[in-house]
């Protein structure tokens, strides 16, 4: 064994890392992204429920998709899948703030 072994090991610990690792400023901006754009049709935080029915509620969206996925796939086709869907077309960084607040709250 190479005296490198360990060292591997804590390494891909890091970068599998726990979810609690969540950057908390992503996070509020992703709050305010899904509050502005999503609140309409999504319950979007802890408690509360969906304006629209069939719209997933975002404390809940980890049962039904790989968020992992969800981070690139928000600024693919998504929004334009979906019929009811907004136009919205968040840049990479809208993206990947709004999945980290969706992965903050899940319950
Ligand atoms: C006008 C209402 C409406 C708005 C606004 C809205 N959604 Fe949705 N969304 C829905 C509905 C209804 C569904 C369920 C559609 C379905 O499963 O076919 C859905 C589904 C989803 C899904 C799951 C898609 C899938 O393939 O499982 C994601 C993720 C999502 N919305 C994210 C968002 C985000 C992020 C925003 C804000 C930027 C947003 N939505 C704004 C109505 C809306």
């Amino acid at each position: 064994m190479s005296t490198r072994t360990p060292w591997m090991l804590l390494l891909s610990l890091v970068l599998v890392g726990p979810a609690a690792a969540v950057d908390p400023e992503s996070a509020f901006r992703g709050k305010r992204l899904a509050e502005a754009n999503c609140a309409d049709c999504h319950a979007i935080a802890q408690v509360d429920e969906s304006l629209e029915p069939a719209a997933p509620a975002f404390r809940a969206m980890g049962l039904r998709r790989n968020l992992a996925t969800l981070r690139t796939e928000m600024t693919g086709d998504l929004f334009l899948r979906h019929a009811v869907m907004p136009d919205f077309e968040p840049d990479a960084r809208q993206a990947d703030d709004i999945v980290t607040y969706i992965e903050s709250i899940q319950e």
